[in-house]
């Protein structure tokens, strides 16, 4: 029988969460009452620019609905701000929980699934005043949040993530002083404020479930490939390695085995409640880069980080660059994490790009090398691309764009890159292969054992894709 041409087999399940990523203070504008308004106010963002109305989410978060629609997602992840729903300690603002009501009821109309994060880097200024998560009370305090969340959201929402990232909240914020608190080299309370995060995230991971049985809860990991600067150099290939576990295992592995992060494990503490408190593992991955040794940075404990400039990359960050975009270490990123034998989601990817250089290229890339990951038959759920609109990207500002949408933060004009055309056809791609392929009666009879087949049904869900 002449079955004529194919469309390679779609490996994509039909429920794959094709999404993208935002954060409550990046996006929703007009943030005043958290640390990072207060880290703006006091001159700390590198590119002095103002977060201001950012993608005025708060009053109209709807437009970005539409456009997140219109590339064809089903699936989008945003954060809720503690310093909305909880302005001063103990008072709660009902009025902000039922405008995240109707976002989640609008991403809902849209056939948009929202995964909620309930921390992504901002806390009220009231909980950093306690010193943030350096104070252990930070736990009891973080799960009665989550606790109020998810009463107030729960209904509207199956999949959450506790963090943000944990790893970057710490090394940014304790050991590089590029984030607030603005410590640098604090290696014992980098750790115990790691210890203190898995703990408040294995008391949320609980309250929610207790809350919601069903829930599929879990946090988003930052992930980077490490590479030493001269690989014929035993300091830089130990000091990579260091770097390496430090970064992406310090979290991660009080979740995984109820390590306590380094050093507390070596004066013998450890983590059991932490154990096993997820149901997925969210990994986020950008880049890789080159670390080496440098006698002068005894800030860093003599470390520095590079790329190589003959590598692919965005655009460079105001002192240091971004990272190398290397598709490939997807696959590091996931197999680096398979010991927790749980479903995977990519909970955030992307590049700085302003003029959309390589970004149909990394776009492209990071699909394929999903797809290869799937046909080996690793459980990875979902993608989102972050990000769908330019945002406020911390302490670069305005500066770094990560859109597929370019935005003008005075007129809030948008306007598409062809990243998103890129984007709005792999999903597209990924579906129709499916259903062509599911289609073809003589593979169906060979799996099914007899030759009923219903084509009509194959078309009824062709059309319901146009
Ligand atoms: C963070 C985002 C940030 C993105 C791009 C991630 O590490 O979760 O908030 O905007 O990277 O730098």
């Amino acid at each position: 029988m002449d079955t004529g041409p194919r469309s390679p087999i779609s490996v994509f399940p039909a429920d794959f969460a094709w999404g993208v990523a935002t954060s409550s203070h990046q996006v929703e504008g007009e943030n005043a009452n958290n640390q990072w308004a207060e880290w703006e106010r006091n001159g700390r963002i590198k590119s002095k620019d103002c977060v201001g109305f950012a993608c005025d989410w708060w009053r109209n978060a709807e437009k970005d609905f539409d456009l997140a629609q219109s590339l064809g997602v089903n699936a989008l992840r945003l954060s809720v701000e503690w310093s909305r729903i909880e302005p001063t300690e103990g008072q709660w603002d009902e009025s902000a929980l039922a405008r995240y009501r109707q976002m989640l009821n609008a991403l809902h109309g849209r056939g948009i699934r929202p995964f909620v994060t309930l921390h992504h880097f901002t806390n009220p200024q009231w909980f950093e005043a306690k010193k943030g998560f350096a104070n252990p009370e930070s736990i009891r305090l973080f799960q009665r949040f989550t606790q109020r969340v998810v009463g107030a959201l729960g209904d509207l929402c199956h999949d959450w993530a506790t963090f943000n990232e944990p790893n970057v909240y710490v090394s940014l914020g304790y050991f590089l002083g590029e984030f607030p608190p603005g410590k640098k080299g604090r290696v014992m309370e980098a750790a115990q404020v790691t210890r203190n995060l898995c703990l408040a995230h294995a008391a949320a991971y609980r309250t929610v479930h207790s809350l919601q049985p069903d829930a599929n809860v879990g946090w988003a990991q930052h992930y980077v490939v490490f590479k030493p600067r001269r690989p014929e150099s035993a300091v830089d290939r130990w000091l990579c390695g260091f770097i390496q576990r430090r970064f992406n295992d310090n979290f991660a592995e009080g979740i995984q085995s109820g390590r306590a992060p380094f050093p507390l494990n070596k004066f013998g503490q450890s983590l059991p409640e932490v154990k096993g408190t997820c149901d997925f593992v969210g990994i986020n991955y950008y880049s890789r880069l080159r670390v080496g040794f440098e006698r002068r940075s005894p800030r860093t404990l003599f470390f520095q980080i590079s790329v190589p400039p003959h590598k692919p990359q965005g655009d460079s960050g105001i002192e240091v660059p971004y990272g190398e975009v290397y598709p490939q270490g997807l696959r590091q990123a996931v197999e680096h994490f398979a010991g927790f034998k749980k479903p995977v989601y990519i909970l955030e990817n992307g590049v700085p790009d302003r003029e959309d250089r390589i970004r149909p290229w990394a776009i492209e890339s990071i699909v394929s090398q999903m797809r290869g990951l799937l046909a080996e038959g690793i459980d990875l759920r979902g993608y989102f691309h972050w990000t769908l609109t330019d945002n406020f990207e911390w302490n670069e500002g305005w500066h770094l764009r990560f859109g597929l949408f370019e935005l003008d933060p005075a007129t809030q004009a948008r306007r598409p890159r062809p990243s998103a055309q890129v984007y709005k056809r792999v999903i597209r791609e990924s579906r129709l292969q499916r259903v062509e392929n599911e289609s073809w009666p003589s593979e169906t009879a060979a799996v099914n054992g007899n030759g009923a087949h219903s084509v009509e049904a194959h078309s009824v869900k062709k059309d319901m894709l146009r």
